[in-house]
């Protein structure tokens, strides 16, 4: 009492307002999904609990790295959305806390499997199949034929059209690379990379950013998740989708807390949310076309049917594991980034 007197009343109005904004973080998340969903769940879940949240929207690999590297003081509470192996690689690594949230018993299949081969420490929020799209005025106004398979995008007649995201930040990207190793075997994957390569003039930093740049007639081909590009096909964009004629692969978008998490109980109301139907509505709401974890959620309208796509059975167990990410993003640095004198960008 006496301190605030002697500080006079508008010092200490400015004081309690500066200690309130302090106190008002209640949950720091990193989130990998498209930045308007990013957006809508925060408005979702402030709305619903009335804590504040800091959510910052990052690829997944990024993500990963961030919370390896706050391993001893973590700042990050939750990781909501990005593919599912590097949920699984960050379990492994003694980075993320076990929990199960609520509206568990709702989950497909599918989700059950992940969250019982995360140890219980990531849980399936969605999933989606992979696959790429051509602007379709780009490519007749070039004269190039239409691809319809992974093979196609190897064509000398594609240089410097195509475009795909660095398996070292983005989640899509790793998931390419363990789809065509799944799909070819490891070393035919990696000569294929290579000629893929050379028609890629930069590797993007986020995953969705190759659809995006085909949408908007800055790349001939983006290679990514077909929700994404369904996205921008529904905005309008010139897009044809294609489901690579050999097969593709798919994720499990994950979320998972965050081991020593300084707001836990909130990361865990978070989580509950994330996997409750009204959270996984916020996809829709915002525009996204995966298919939600909850049998309860609702299917967004224009999300791909992947009973229709041909997808071979993705191996989560290995491509999960932080030895084979190590090693196979060391292989793609020699092989195919240094092999093509490929330029990073953002
Ligand atoms: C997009 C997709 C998500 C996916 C994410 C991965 O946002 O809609 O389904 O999980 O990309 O992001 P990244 O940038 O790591 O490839």
């Amino acid at each position: 009492m006496k301190f605030v007197t002697s500080l006079g009343a508008g010092t200490a109005l400015w004081l309690f307002a500066a200690l309130n904004v302090a106190s008002a973080q209640d949950l720091n998340v990193l989130c990998g999904v498209d930045e308007d969903w990013c957006l809508t769940m925060e408005t979702a879940f402030e709305a619903k609990t009335g804590l504040e949240v800091a959510m910052e929207r990052k690829s997944t690999g990024e993500i990963l790295d961030r919370i390896r590297g706050e391993r001893a003081d973590p700042v990050i509470d939750v990781w909501w959305g990005g593919t599912g192996d590097t949920h699984l690689q960050g379990a492994a690594e003694g980075l993320m806390e076990p929990y199960q949230p609520a509206h568990s018993e709702d989950a497909l299949p599918w989700a059950q499997n992940f969250f019982q081969m995360s140890g219980g420490k990531a849980s399936g929020v969605y999933a989606g199949a992979l696959g790429f799209a051509y602007n379709a005025d780009i490519l007749e106004d070039m004269d190039v034929p239409t691809p319809s398979c992974w093979k196609d995008l190897t064509d000398p007649q594609y240089r410097g059209l195509v475009q795909m995201a660095n398996p070292k930040s983005s989640g899509t990207a790793f998931t390419v690379l363990a789809t065509l190793i799944q799909l070819l075997g490891e070393d035919e994957a990696f000569a294929y990379l290579s000629a893929l390569a050379r028609n890629i003039p930069s590797f993007t930093t986020s995953g969705a950013a190759p659809v995006k740049a085909a949408a908007r007639g800055e790349t001939g081909i983006g290679i990514s998740f077909i929700h994404d590009a369904v996205t921008q096909k529904l905005a309008g964009a010139p897009l044809v989708i294609v489901a690579p004629c050999e097969g593709t692969g798919y994720e499990i978008g994950a979320v998972s807390i965050v081991s020593g998490a300084r707001n836990l109980d909130n990361a865990r109301r978070f989580v509950d949310f994330a996997m409750s139907p009204d959270g996984q509505a916020t996809g829709a709401a915002s525009g996204q076309n995966q298919i939600p974890s909850n049998a309860r959620a609702a299917l967004p309208p224009a999300a791909p049917d992947i009973s229709l796509i041909r997808m071979v059975d993705y191996d989560f167990a290995t491509f999960g594991s932080p030895e084979q990410r190590r090693r196979l993003l060391d292989r793609f640095d020699k092989e195919v980034l240094q092999g093509a004198s490929a330029v990073e960008t953002q």
